[in-house]
């Protein structure tokens, strides 16, 4: 017994010591999004928002590879019609092997292109990025939180746009900017957003922190665009197991009732 008790506190110990090892962890705030929770929906307003963001500041130094212009008319998507899908798609070049001969040249991109990659080397890939990262952290500790607030990979990203402090260093040749979503606490991203960076035709909020939370959604929904689907999918596999458990349960009454009713008419001696 009190060997299974030291070895529970010496697990214990050597988790916690672990997440301290994996270093200091960036402050996340708990947005609100619209869509978590088990019913929760994308809001087309907002992802067709962020994209606004996305194409007037983020894609001049991040790609968004994986995700196809089609999709940006997607029902569950920003949901543009796809005549503004075309006009979007228009804005870009993609680079066409088949054109010239075979020698290839530079065309206009079509709807069933994807978006180009990223412009600077060391400027990661968005596609995925809010499944990359994660907002809250499990499974150490009591593990509760990635339970209870999901993984936060939006929570993550809006965090960290609106993560700076002002503070920047130089290291090795590289300007560092402190901020307090970042593990470790400083990114050589330069603060992409200050405020009023774009204008919304709806007239919504531009601050830094409004402008963060339309990002962070309009990523999510590139990483996950089938969300929605998914969690119908599971509300209805869920309803239709507890039909299947009743339809069971009651089957299962039936079955024996003749077996019971005999046992109680024939007690044991
Ligand atoms: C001037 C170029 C530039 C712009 C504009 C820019 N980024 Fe970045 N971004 C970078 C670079 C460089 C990194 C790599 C930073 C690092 O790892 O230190 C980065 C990293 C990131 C990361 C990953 C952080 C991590 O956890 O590794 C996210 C998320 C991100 N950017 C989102 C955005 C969003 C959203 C926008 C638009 C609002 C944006 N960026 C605009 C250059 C840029």
């Amino acid at each position: 017994m009190i060997r299974l008790v030291t070895t529970a506190f010496v697990a214990l110990g050597l988790s916690v010591g672990a997440a301290h090892a994996a270093g200091k962890a960036g402050k996340i705030v708990d947005f609100d999004f619209s869509f978590e929770g088990p019913f929760g929906t994308y809001d087309v307003n907002q992802l067709q928002r962020g994209l606004q963001v996305y194409t007037e500041i983020c894609s001049a130094c991040h790609g968004l590879e994986q995700v196809a212009f089609r999709t940006l008319g997607d029902s569950g998507g920003p949901e543009l019609p796809e005549a503004q899908v075309r006009a979007y798609a228009e804005q870009f070049e993609v680079w066409d092997p088949t054109l010239f001969d075979g020698e290839g040249d530079f065309r206009p991109a079509t709807p069933p292109d994807h978006f180009p990659g990223s412009n600077i080397s060391n400027a990661p890939d968005l596609s995925l990025m809010a499944k990359a990262r994660a907002g809250f952290h499990g499974p150490y500790g009591t593990g509760l939180a990635q339970f209870f607030n999901g993984m936060g990979g939006a929570e993550y990203i809006a965090s960290l746009l609106a993560g700076y402090t002002g503070e920047e260093k130089e290291e090795a040749g590289t300007i560092l900017y402190e901020n307090t979503a970042f593990p470790g606490g400083w990114i050589s991203m330069s603060p992409p957003l200050w405020g009023d960076d774009v204008e919304f035709i709806d007239g919504s909020p531009a601050d830094i922190e409004a402008l963060s939370q339309d990002v962070a959604a309009f990523l999510m929904w590139s990483a996950e665009p089938k969300m929605m689907a998914r969690k119908q999918a599971g509300f209805t596999g869920v309803i239709m197991l507890t039909i299947l458990a009743v339809l069971l349960y009651l089957t299962n009454k039936r079955l024996w009732a003749p077996v019971k009713r005999a046992a109680k008419q024939t007690p044991a001696e």
